[in-house]
């Protein structure tokens, strides 16, 4: 049933047993959900039931650093799991519809090799294919036989020439170059075959990569950075932007903002969705998503709260604090996650958190929106935003896998049906086409077009 109507997007944001960070000690997770293929296939599977546009795994190249904290590893469901292509190449093969969005660094991976397996990932799954750029907040140096991590500044600068770079790289063959004519025996042709010859500050990449342009022209560019540089990044080369945001006023400046930015590179504003994450609790009655709420937040243990909190006060000593005391001001300034520093720093401040209150509101989906209520509320909750120019998609964050997922599928998307708000069946076939974004036409195809205009005039 086609609608003129505006509709919202809707993504999967997948964390193995749950986004809660006791979610695999709950009796409905799935726990060993992080090497448990058979999971992620029913998780895809429910996803793409639901219409949802895509589903979502976040990745850092490294274990946790936890690993400095005995305990906190001994009792965290987190440190192990896939990494999210080869995942997505298999349950491309499970799935019909659903895209797949993959993280991967601008700041430890290679170019060249990275946009051939997204490329790849791009044909495996006929056109669903999505690339999270990522600068690696996290230090993981160490995996990576470097002298520390770049500052935040040289890994924006770094992932603006990356992103052009892969982007040269899926162009190196045009749509129809490949003639493969049995009879007169050519199988290419050599004109529509593109050399990026790239010499830049970072990266110096001849080409042409060695997979033709992607199904979608471009996998789907989506980005998660809210700092002053990762908001110039996304307007730029972003089609997607995950965000974490607390209040609905955060949201709305966030979203203006960077739809602000975009006119500067003679793009519309339909052209990037928005798509802040949301945690939802839900039950039958408020209630009853109360004590759903409660329930999970009391597999927290002791050790893990204090893990929580190291990890956000590091270098302050909290060893004189209870965890009823006031929670001290957050350290000002990192080279590592700046919008998501800023975003806990400000509930801290704004709602005058005890240290207790603060790990627990962290313990749900480190500081993205956290709602409790049933399905009516869930949908108001969203609606809202959607409605008054603060989201365009959301990222759902279940917090416990596989049952939470199961349960919005069921109970919150019928909602957003009849609201009229969400699709009753996928529009296309390729992401792209589901997520109403343009395919790219091919870059030197666009170059050699301008030069022949200019040539002639
Ligand atoms: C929904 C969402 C998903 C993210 N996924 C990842 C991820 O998979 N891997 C990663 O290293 N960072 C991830 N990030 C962190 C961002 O890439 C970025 O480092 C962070 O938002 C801070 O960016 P900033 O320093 O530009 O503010 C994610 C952020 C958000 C909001």
């Amino acid at each position: 049933m086609c609608t003129s109507k505006r509709q919202m997007r809707l993504g999967a944001f997948i964390m193995a047993t749950g986004h809660h960070i006791a979610a695999w000690r709950h009796p409905e997770a799935q726990a060993d959900a992080g090497l448990n293929i058979d999971h992620y296939r029913e998780l895809a599977q429910t996803a793409e039931r639901g219409k949802f546009d895509l589903v979502f795994v976040a990745d850092s190249p490294a274990g946790w650093d936890r690993a400095k904290d005995h305990e906190a590893l001994r009792r965290t469901a987190q440190g192990a799991h896939f990494e999210p292509l080869t995942l997505w190449a298999a349950l491309s093969q499970v799935t019909k519809h659903i895209g797949f969005v993959a993280t991967a660094s601008t700041t430890y991976e290679d170019p060249y090799l990275l946009a051939r397996r997204f490329a790849s990932l791009d044909y495996i799954s006929k056109g669903r294919a999505a690339w999270n750029v990522v600068t690696t907040g996290a230090d993981v140096s160490k995996n990576f036989s470097i002298a520390g991590h770049p500052a935040h500044a040289d890994r924006y600068e770094r992932a603006e020439e990356f992103v052009d770079l892969v982007k040269g790289l899926w162009d190196s063959y045009e749509d129809d170059a490949f003639i493969r004519d049995k009879e007169s025996g050519v199988y290419l042709d050599p004109d529509k075959v593109h050399l990026v010859d790239h010499k830049g500050k970072f990266f110096s990449v001849a080409g042409p990569l060695n997979v033709g342009r992607p199904v979608q022209g471009y996998p789907v560019i989506v980005q998660a950075g809210a700092s002053e540089p990762g908001r110039e990044l996304a307007a730029r080369t972003a089609e997607m932007i995950f965000t974490a945001n607390q209040t609905f006023e955060d949201a709305q400046e966030f979203y203006s903002d960077v739809k602000g930015r975009l006119a500067r590179y003679g793009r519309r504003p339909d052209e990037l969705l928005i798509s802040p994450g949301i945690f939802p609790v839900l039950g039958g009655t408020e209630a009853e998503a109360q004590a759903n709420y409660d329930h999970i937040q009391s597999l927290v243990h002791p050790s893990i709260a204090w893990n929580i909190l190291a990890r956000h006060y590091k270098g302050i000593d909290l060893s004189g604090y209870s965890l009823d005391d006031p929670a001290p001001p957050l350290p000002e300034n990192t080279e590592l996650n700046k919008s998501r520093l800023k975003l806990v720093s400000d509930l801290v401040s704004r709602n005058n958190l005890t240290l207790r209150q603060f790990y627990l509101a962290v313990a749900t989906a480190r500081g993205h929106r956290t709602v409790v209520g049933t399905p009516e509320q869930i949908a108001d909750a969203m609606q809202s935003w959607f409605e008054n120019g603060a989201a365009d998609a959301f990222n759902i964050m279940p917090p416990i896998l596989p049952t939470a997922l199961t349960d919005f599928v069921d109970q919150v998307v019928p909602i957003l049906r009849k609201r009229g708000l969400f699709r009753h069946e996928y529009e296309g076939t390729t992401l792209r086409e589901n997520l109403g974004l343009q395919r790219p036409p091919n870059g030197f195809v666009v170059q050699a077009r301008q030069q022949q205009v200019q040539a002639v005039v």
